[in-house]
């Protein structure tokens, strides 16, 4: 039945023409995995990189082209760009050396408007929107993330949490939940859990697909999840950023009202250093960085649940305080928060009483203060001024 979707939904793409060459979509072998199942339909249009921006309404259109199928709920069209389209490259035989590397996008110049007919800004009904960031993949970011957003929930606040990795989506783990999104009214309803509302690019593809999502244009992708999505009124998004300072923290920044950014770092220098690189790349397109939190800052022992500073724990503190920013406190590298991470249950949903969910819940309400705009707490614990 999937099989006849795509197909149906391939022949309305024929309708859709590319203004350049004339020809339809499907004949210039501009669409990419095309996948339809339970009515959602998925694909990607390759376009050459300095094409993308006009090809947009081309885009919209192929959206609403598929979605007039019988059948068809949800549409999710994406542009990518290639250096060079898939198949046989001219002149290919000769040149066995390694791939081309990716284009340099983090250095290409920035337009310094929103470009005109780009459209509004997106999420206008969410209050506020944080960014939990960092320099580099693997400290944490997104166990944090999921924490922080259970720690505001139980605050009793609106809360979404946005998967901005569209490369290697975490949620479906971290929320333990293989559920598919429902559709109504041609937009996708965000997964329910733990008081959340949840939606990642890794509920609506299979692990193998997002190969198709690579390439400069992740920015449509990650607009879809926010754009596309049925959201409704939040008190606070949190969005689960991807590692690096490329292509969706400058979405995020150009495409949403971010109140801030929290910058996740363990102890180790060159962590920090990357940490450095987050705060920076933030400041540079004028998001505030509400603070930075240390993760992994100690060995917390499983039998004893004696906490060691096997890292030089620290480090992090200080480097706030040099660059100027709040610390807003630290989670010690334990076994529990990994294992329960990891089965999707959140160590502040399913151990309120430990005292990790207790630091969660802590940094979470500092936070909301700060979203507040309220002055800088007293406690010694978390400012370093
Ligand atoms: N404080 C912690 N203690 C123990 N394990 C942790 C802690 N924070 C994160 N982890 C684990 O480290 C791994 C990487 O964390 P993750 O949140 O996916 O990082 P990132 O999003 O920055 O790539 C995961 O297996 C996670 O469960
Ligand atoms: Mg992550």
């Amino acid at each position: 039945m999937g099989e006849s979707l795509v197909e149906t939904v391939k022949q309305a793409l024929r309708s859709v023409r590319d203004p350049v060459g004339g020809r339809d979509l499907v004949e210039a072998g501009l669409i990419q995995g095309l996948t339809a199942r339970d009515g959602l339909v998925q694909f990607a249009i390759a376009v050459p990189r300095e094409r993308a921006r006009e090809m947009e309404p081309l885009r919209l259109a192929a959206e609403k082209a598929a979605a007039a199928v019988p059948g068809v709920l949800s549409v999710t069209a994406v542009l990518t760009s290639h250096r060079e389209p898939q198949g046989p490259r001219p002149g290919g035989a000769g040149r066995a050396g390694p791939a081309a590397p990716p284009p340099a996008h983090g250095h290409a110049p920035r337009a310094p408007h929103t470009p005109a007919g780009q459209g509004a800004m997106l999420l206008p009904e969410v209050r506020r929107i944080v960014a939990v960031a960092s320099g580099k993949g693997g400290v944490g970011k997104s166990t944090t993330a999921v924490n922080l957003a259970v720690a505001l929930a139980t605050q009793g606040l609106s809360v979404g949490l946005l998967d901005a990795d569209i490369y290697g989506p975490s949620l479906p783990q971290m929320l333990g939940t293989q559920e598919k999104p429902r559709t109504e009214n041609q937009r996708i309803l965000p997964l329910q859990r733990w008081g959340l509302k949840a939606m990642s690019i890794g509920f609506l593809v299979d692990a193998e697909t997002p190969m198709i999502w690579r390439g400069p244009m992740v920015m449509g992708a990650l607009e879809q999840l926010m754009g596309q999505v049925a959201w409704g009124a939040l008190d606070v998004m949190v969005v689960d950023m991807p590692p690096g300072t490329g292509d969706a923290q400058l979405t995020m920044s150009q495409r949403v009202p971010l109140a801030g950014a929290v910058i996740v770092s363990t102890p180790q220098d060159v962590a920090l250093l990357d940490a450095r690189r987050g705060v920076r790349m933030f400041e540079k397109v004028n998001v505030p960085v509400l603070g930075l939190i240390e993760n992994m800052s100690s060995w917390c022992c499983p039998n004893c649940g004696h906490r060691a500073d096997v890292f030089g724990h620290g480090g992090a503190r200080a480097e706030a305080a040099k660059l100027g920013v709040e610390f807003l406190g630290e989670l010690p590298l334990k076994l529990e928060i990994r294992e329960l991470a990891d089965a999707g249950t959140p160590i502040v949903a399913a151990r309120p009483e430990s005292e990790e969910a207790a630091d969660y819940r802590r940094i979470a309400a500092r936070l909301w203060d700060k979203l507040q705009g309220a002055p800088a707490a007293k406690g010694p614990r978390i400012v370093v001024e």
